[in-house]
């Protein structure tokens, strides 16, 4: 477990890092999930800075994902994106999870934007809608705030009142009327994978109050609310989980459900923006 100051000293040598390689400074940082890579498009970019040039940064190993910051401006505002995130199952652990989040704070963003495939539990969802998150359960064995605490970023004990931002859940709601898209709201729950659910894990978790499951997510939310960053959430229903409806359910099913619906979630994303 490192000490604030080596995590501090860290943190340091990878944001001097990065301010060497480009002068801008982010409101927004956004991170990007499984397909949604090219949410990046509307995007003024300004510069990138690959994860695997930054001192102790994770490396992205899931093929889906880039692995890079990408510094720009989304309808006039200065954002920084993660084009690739990193996964409890890939080996990571959550002190490296927070990494990534821990820099965009001291680069600047105030505002964190977060999306996701998950698997949809609400039998009134389907694949393909988004869901904005109201809230969230952390499933994973583990909680990225364990080991000493800065009380700079944070307290140690924060509450979990607002995670998601109540301001930005009405915001995501009203642009999505205007775009005319219905979006569903619901809780994820979040958990390590890399298996998807059985059928019993499907219908514990529903019975928990969730309404859509996935691998990520939480560990950056609470990092964020921890440093309070206003926080925004969308997962994209990838595939349903239903117990009593099982079907197989590929690698392929979830990227292209991601990526069929990407293009939606981009505009909304843009439209939120551009009034945050
Ligand atoms: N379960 C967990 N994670 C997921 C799923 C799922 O069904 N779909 C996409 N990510």
């Amino acid at each position: 477990m490192q000490t604030v100051e080596e995590f501090h000293k860290m943190l340091n040598e990878a944001v001097d890092y990065i301010k060497s390689q480009i002068d801008f400074k982010p409101q927004i940082g956004i991170i990007l999930g499984t397909g949604l890579g090219s949410l990046v498009d509307g995007i003024e970019m300004v510069g990138t800075v690959d994860y695997d040039k930054i001192p102790n940064f994770p490396v992205s190993t899931v093929e889906s994902h880039a692995g890079r910051l990408l510094f720009g401006n989304l309808r006039g505002k200065p954002v920084v994106c993660m084009q690739g995130r990193f996964h409890f199952y890939e080996g990571y652990s959550f002190q490296q999870i927070a990494f990534p989040v821990r820099t965009m704070n001291a680069l600047g963003i105030k505002t964190l934007i977060v999306s996701n495939a998950a698997g949809g539990m609400n039998p009134n969802f389907k694949a393909g809608d988004i869901m904005l998150i109201k809230d969230h359960i952390n499933f994973f064995p583990g909680n990225p705030l364990i080991g000493p605490n800065d009380n700079n970023w944070g307290d140690r004990f924060p509450d979990m009142y607002e995670v998601y931002n109540k301001g930005y859940q009405q915001l995501a709601k009203d642009v999505a009327l205007e775009q005319g898209l219905r979006i569903q709201e619901g809780i994820y729950v979040g958990l390590t994978g890399p298996c998807l659910e059985t059928a019993a894990e499907y219908r514990m978790l529903r019975g928990f109050g969730a309404d859509a499951v996935g691998m990520s997510t939480v560990p950056e939310a609470i990092t964020a609310h921890h440093q309070h960053n206003k926080i925004l959430g969308f997962s994209i229903i990838t595939d349903m989980g239903l117990p009593d409806n099982m079907h197989p359910c590929s690698l392929d099913d979830v990227i292209g459900n991601a990526e069929a619906t990407e293009p939606k979630l981009r505009e909304l994303i843009a439209g939120c923006v551009e009034k945050m």
